[in-house]
């Protein structure tokens, strides 16, 4: 079977990641690279001796290329998809899909009229074996029935992470702050094991960073699901240090908490180490491991012409609750979802 070609566009920090993954799968080949940035390109033709260029447009008209992974700067996710998606190519989305809700729209509006096509999007965390085991015991009831669940995310972004970048810490270009960038898996991961959301009230603030970013570095929120129980909610990048992200469901008969890359169960007073996520670490460790095993499913889907599970709705709902937490800060008010 010949093998499916793929671009990657944006060679920064995400886009080696993207690259190593694919060159791991033996269906598909690494055909080209886009990056304004010469020194990217560079980096990535030799390593890779894939086809590299300047610009966005050359890579859509090439046929032998059937799938797009766009790992740019958010504010160019959905436009990007939109062009290749009319292209008559497949995409593979870094997180998060879209920077507020009218794109979120347009790129859904888009994607009625390519039902062929493959659209996803990156929550590599949804693929750690801790998170896939602690889905199952909540469907199984293992800690009973859910009465509150809580993410919290104490992480450290520099001043200097942010002078040194010309698109992050800026409405325009990010699209807000610690939750759209950083705290969105957390809230994926919150509303995938939590199950639907009634409502969301929360606030936002900068703490640390004033006259250095436009967006929020800190964010807090209740998420009301439809089951009656709470979420509760806690990110900023205000700490001194990237801490592990602790998120932690109370059932009626235990508890279950992520942590350090492990899964714990408490019941009666006593811990167990259920699953561990022994997948090597590419990139930063709070990054995780599991870009490799969701780029491998996402092929298998368009192989096996299966329907892949992270698709733009999917991971829409994350927008829909960032984008309910601002609109909550600025009324004061919960925001009620509506699975757009
Ligand atoms: N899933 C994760 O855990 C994870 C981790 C890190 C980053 N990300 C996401 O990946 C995306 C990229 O983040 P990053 O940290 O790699 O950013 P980055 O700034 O390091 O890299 C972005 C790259 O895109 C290139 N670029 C910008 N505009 C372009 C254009 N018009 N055409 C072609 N190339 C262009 C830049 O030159 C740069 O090399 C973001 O959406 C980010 O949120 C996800």
């Amino acid at each position: 079977m010949k093998k499916l070609g793929s671009a990657i566009i944006g060679y920064g920090s995400i886009g080696p990641i993207h690259a190593e993954a694919i060159s791991n799968l033996p269906q598909v080949q690494l055909k080209a690279v886009v990056d304004l940035n010469k020194e990217a390109r560079e980096r990535a033709n030799n390593k890779y001796h894939c086809q590299v260029y300047e610009q966005y447009d050359q890579v859509l008209q090439d046929s032998e290329i059937q799938v797009i992974h766009i790992c740019t700067p958010h504010y160019l996710h959905v436009p990007m998809a939109i062009q290749a998606i009319q292209a008559g190519k497949h995409v593979l989305i870094e997180k998060p899909v879209a920077i507020n809700l009218k794109e979120l729209a347009d790129i859904k509006q888009i994607l009625k009229l390519y039902p062929n096509t493959y659209a996803g999007v990156i929550f590599q965390n949804r693929y750690n074996e801790t998170s896939i085991k602690a889905k199952k015991m909540i469907e199984n009831k293992e800690i009973g029935e859910i009465l509150g669940i809580k993410g919290i995310l104490t992480w450290y972004r520099s001043e200097d992470y942010y002078k040194k970048s010309d698109w992050r810490g800026k409405w325009e270009t990010e699209g807000g702050g610690v939750l759209i960038n950083q705290a969105i898996h957390t809230l994926d991961l919150m509303q995938w094991l939590g199950g639907k959301i009634k409502a969301i009230k929360g606030s936002v603030d900068i703490r640390s960073l004033q006259n250095i970013i436009e967006v929020e570095d800190t964010a807090e929120a209740t998420l009301y699901f439809e089951s009656k129980y709470r979420g509760i909610f806690y990110a900023t990048n205000s700490y001194t240090e990237n801490s592990s992200i602790e998120l932690a469901v109370h059932g009626s008969q235990g508890n279950i908490t992520l942590r350090d890359r492990q899964l714990i169960l408490t019941k009666e007073g006593q811990s167990t180490i259920i699953a561990k996520d022994r997948g090597i670490q590419k990139g930063k460790p709070y990054w995780g491991s599991s870009h490799q095993k969701q780029i491998d499913d996402f092929y298998q889907c368009i192989i096996q012409k299966k329907d892949y599970s992270i698709s733009i709705e999917e991971a829409g709902i994350a927008i829909e609750m960032i984008q309910g937490i601002y609109q909550s800060d600025r009324t004061e008010r919960p925001y009620k979802m509506q699975y757009l």
